[in-house]
């Protein structure tokens, strides 16, 4: 008895070569693209979804400014304190170091005391409007992974917007409205982030929450909140990232969401810190920014590992028999199914979906490729990818949880009890959640975008 089950370990005993390394803080799994794999069969490479490591995106972009001529310093200017209309000892000089303000320091070392700043021209044109498009192009389609934060060193904007576009600039969208007073600003009724559940995710809203406050030195952030969105799926610290993966995976729409090639700030109004404008001294007014966040990561639609960034452009570096900067079709003589993206789910290793040779094959088919294919089916097995806490593997396609568990593995402990939801924001969200992990367990390929709509 004892032989034979030593035996049947054996024969699945499965080696990894590579270390995989979980690290919550890059949200750890799909980080290798393959392993190799020692089974009595001889030696087989396991191929896993994949995706880079999320980054400061702001080393990667191009920045434009619209009008052209809207930074401050040609020619030199005087400018004075918002606050205090006698404060006027400040100077933007285009032509001297110390005194411009050219947009690269939207982006430069942090840390540098006083901060470094990018600075417009004042409002001499009032009464008309004072407006700027920062544009931030990184000519590559990357997915938000985290808030992001624009930092004023003059007043946040009286109204602003932040826009997007998945085409390269051609067509644009808003992601978010902020202003002091929406309803008059941009007749929306005034929302916050926090008014948000899984079934409005996809709103576009009008926030004052960063807009009020004349008190700006101490408050001088605006935002655009990423990580209260995953939240929603993923529990307020992020620690059920597999529900947001399985979530990405099935509906286009919130991937979409996520996902970008440029971003526009469009500043139409800014501080005056008052209800009027003191037409006296437009010197008071103006926008000055001293720093830009955007952490994100290439899109390469679970194909690749790492982006590089050369000759001034990111590309995805492929793997899976994937080509194209975002690895978005197969490789030339590996058309022999149609490609797909890479999939999150089974969780945790996802499916690779790789490329295959084109028919006729040499030696090289489909079914020789068992462990993919295998994969790109199964949600569960006994070896890689155990049903958990006791859960009872179900032809591969789910596991049969115990009382008291549920997810795809039977990774969570149910919700029901109340007590261990106290992650979850409210009962309605618990259940949408625990009844979704069993949806898409079952039905993988089944868009859930009617959530959404
Ligand atoms: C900013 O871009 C928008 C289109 O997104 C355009 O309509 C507007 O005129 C631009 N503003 C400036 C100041 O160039
Ligand atoms: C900036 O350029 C526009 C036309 O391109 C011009 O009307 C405006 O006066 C210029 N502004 C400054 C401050 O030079
Ligand atoms: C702004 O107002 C202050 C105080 O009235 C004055 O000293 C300063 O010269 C004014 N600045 C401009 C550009 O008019
Ligand atoms: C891609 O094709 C090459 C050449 O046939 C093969 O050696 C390699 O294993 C393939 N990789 C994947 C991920 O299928
Ligand atoms: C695919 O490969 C397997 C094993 O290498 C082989 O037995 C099978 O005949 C091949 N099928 C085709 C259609 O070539």
């Amino acid at each position: 008895m004892q032989l034979t089950l030593a035996l049947a370990l054996q024969a699945c005993w499965v080696f990894i070569s590579h270390a995989i390394q979980h690290s919550p803080a890059s949200w750890g799994h799909y980080d290798v693209c393959k392993s190799q794999l020692h089974t009595d069969g001889g030696l087989v490479w396991y191929y896993m979804a994949c995706q880079p490591e999320s980054t400061d995106m702001t080393k990667f972009l191009r920045v434009n400014l619209e009008p052209e001529n809207i930074t401050c310093g040609d020619p030199p200017e005087i400018y004075c304190a918002l606050e205090n209309p006698y404060m006027c000892n400040n100077e933007c000089d285009a032509e001297t170091e110390e005194l411009a303000h050219p947009p690269e320091l939207m982006f430069d070392a942090e840390g540098r005391n006083p901060s470094t700043f990018w600075q417009s021209t004042t409002w001499q044109t009032y009464p008309r409007p004072l407006q700027v498009n920062i544009t931030l192009s990184w000519d590559k389609t990357i997915e938000l992974t985290d808030d992001i934060v624009i930092t004023f060193e003059s007043g946040r904007p009286e109204q602003m917007v932040l826009e997007k576009s998945l085409d390269y600039g051609r067509t644009w969208k808003p992601y978010q409205f902020y202003a002091t007073d929406c309803l008059d600003a941009f007749t929306m009724e005034p929302r916050s982030v926090r008014e948000i559940s899984q079934r409005t995710l996809l709103d576009i809203i009008c926030t004052e929450d960063y807009s009020r406050g004349y008190v700006w030195k101490y408050d001088k952030t605006v935002r655009f909140e990423i990580k209260d969105r995953f939240a929603l799926f993923a529990g307020p610290r992020l620690h059920n990232m597999a529900s947001l993966y399985g979530q990405l995976d099935t509906t286009r729409n919130l991937r979409d969401f996520f996902t970008l090639t440029d971003l526009r700030v469009r500043l139409l109004r800014p501080a005056t810190g008052a209800t009027t404008v003191d037409e006296e001294n437009l010197s008071r007014y103006f926008y000055a920014i001293s720093d830009i966040k955007i952490q994100g990561r290439c899109k390469c639609n679970l194909h690749a590992a790492s982006c590089v960034f050369d000759k001034g452009k990111l590309s995805c570096e492929c793997e899976h028999n994937t080509t194209g900067s975002d690895c978005s079709r197969c490789k030339k003589h590996f058309q022999g199914r149609a490609w797909s993206p890479g999939s999150y789910l089974p969780i945790p290793k996802g499916t690779a979906n790789v490329c295959v040779q084109s028919a006729p094959a040499g030696r090289l088919n489909v079914s020789s490729l068992g462990v993919a294919n295998r994969n790109r089916a199964g949600v569960c097995d006994d070896v890689l990818l155990r049903c958990q806490n006791g859960g009872e593997c179900v032809q591969q396609q789910r596991c049969r949880c115990p009382a008291g568990f549920s997810g795809v593995l039977c990774e969570s402990e149910r919700c029901a009890g109340g007590r261990s939801c106290d992650e979850l924001r409210s009962g309605r969200d618990c259940r949408l959640l625990s009844s979704l992990t069993l949806v898409y367990s079952l039905t993988l390929s089944l868009s859930l975008s009617f959530l959404f709509i």
